[in-house]
């Protein structure tokens, strides 16, 4: 198995470097992976003046699987835009073509009372949101600011899903839903955006292959309101790109913290991208204090989707259950009674707990 390793910016490399103590670990215990480390992000255009070098896009093509820590920092933000790290971001999904990007919002009991909702709201919490990576918003042409007739400048970006784009997540999700709960809620704006029309259209189609699946949809901005109401009412959720990136940082408050939130990205042959969902918050980097287990749970995921061994992501799995068991807390999810760890304790305990 040959891991590219992208660690990025901001706490991306103090993050990274717990799951791969954690890989280290497995292979220590015969998995057999390979891993090699190369810059995305700032960290990219520090190197070598491209946030997605070449060698980096070369080295995610010739592996069978990429971790990643997070990208951006406030040194970047005013960077011309394809130079700032969040576009080498976006250009290795487009380029790998990771159209699938599932999101777990998944509460481990222990952390009920590190929600900021009540613990009989979210306990026993287990949502997956299956958000489309590689078009709508975020790539729909044109795009850009220009002059306009007033001699006004105007800001521009277009929101577009073809057929095929929608066919392909909707199928995604219905089979997530097949493996789950058989309860699948797609989310949309369809009332106002033609966009989400035709998604709701292809989706709704779509349940006659499907049929033991349960359908619903709901707009958006219902489903802000009752991710936070009543979020147990959800088990798969789907949606476009910009929806799912906001929905998808709101549910993982009903987790406890976004440092808990992992995420798989795959393509039609499940080669994935793996990251947390959170950023490379540049205001706790370089402390030692960032929560890695969303990143830790992201090796989990990659060993499950793409390298088929349930059993090894089952092992991480158990041993973050263990150690939040054992009170281990990083400050994102401490809570009085607990043990605070740092970002390295929390990987050396889940070490030991593996
Ligand atoms: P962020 O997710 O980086 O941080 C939001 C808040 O959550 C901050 O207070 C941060 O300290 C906290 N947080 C995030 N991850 C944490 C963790 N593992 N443990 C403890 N606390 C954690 O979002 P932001 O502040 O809006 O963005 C910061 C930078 O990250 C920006 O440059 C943004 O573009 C970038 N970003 C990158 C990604 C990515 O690489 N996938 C995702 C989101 C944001
Ligand atoms: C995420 C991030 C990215 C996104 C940014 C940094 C491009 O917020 O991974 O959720 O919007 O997809
Ligand atoms: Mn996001």
């Amino acid at each position: 198995m040959k891991i590219a390793v992208l660690p990025g910016d901001g706490i991306g490399p103090e993050i990274v470097a717990q799951a791969v103590k954690v890989l280290k670990a497995l292979a220590s215990d015969g998995l057999k992976v390979e891993l090699e480390q190369a810059h995305i992000g700032g960290a990219g255009y520090d190197a070598a003046g491209d946030p997605l070098p070449d060698a980096t896009m070369k080295l995610a093509q010739d592996s069978d699987a990429v971790l990643l820590g997070a990208v951006g920092g406030w040194q970047y933000d005013t960077l011309p835009r394809p130079m700032r790290p969040e576009q080498g971001l976006l250009r290795i999904r487009k380029g790998m073509g990771v159209f699938a990007n599932l999101r777990p919002a998944l509460l481990y009991p222990e952390l009920a009372s590190a929600s900021t909702l009540k613990p009989e709201v979210v306990s026993g919490l287990d949502i997956m949101i299956v958000r489309e990576l590689t078009g709508d918003i975020y790539f729909g042409q044109p795009r850009g600011i220009q002059v306009n007739d007033k001699g006004e400048r105007e800001g521009i970006n277009t929101m577009r899903y073809c057929e095929s784009e929608i066919r392909r997540i909707a199928k995604v999700g219905y089979e997530i839903a097949m493996k789950r709960s058989r309860k699948l809620c797609s989310v949309d704006k369809a009332n106002v955006l033609e966009t989400t029309e035709l998604w709701r259209e292809i989706v709704t189609g779509m349940n006659k292959d499907y049929p033991e699946v349960e359908l619903s949809h709901m707009y958006v901005d219902n489903a802000a309101m009752q991710l936070v109401r009543a979020p147990k009412q959800f088990d798969v959720m789907i949606t476009g790109n910009i929806f799912g990136d906001i929905l998808s940082d709101e549910a993982s408050m009903l987790t406890g913290s976004i440092g808990m939130l992992p995420s798989a990205s795959l393509d039609a042959n499940n080669k994935g991208l793996y990251e947390p969902s959170h950023g490379s918050a540049p205001d706790i980097a370089g402390k030692d204090i960032a929560n890695p287990l969303a990143t830790i749970l992201s090796v989990a995921m990659m060993l499950r989707y793409t390298f088929n061994n349930e059993e090894a992501a089952g092992r991480i799995e158990n041993a973050v259950k263990n150690v939040l068991a054992q009170g281990y807390r990083t400050a994102d999810i401490y809570t009085e009674g607990t043990r605070k760890a740092s970002c390295s304790e929390m990987g050396a305990a889940v070490v030991a707990a593996l």
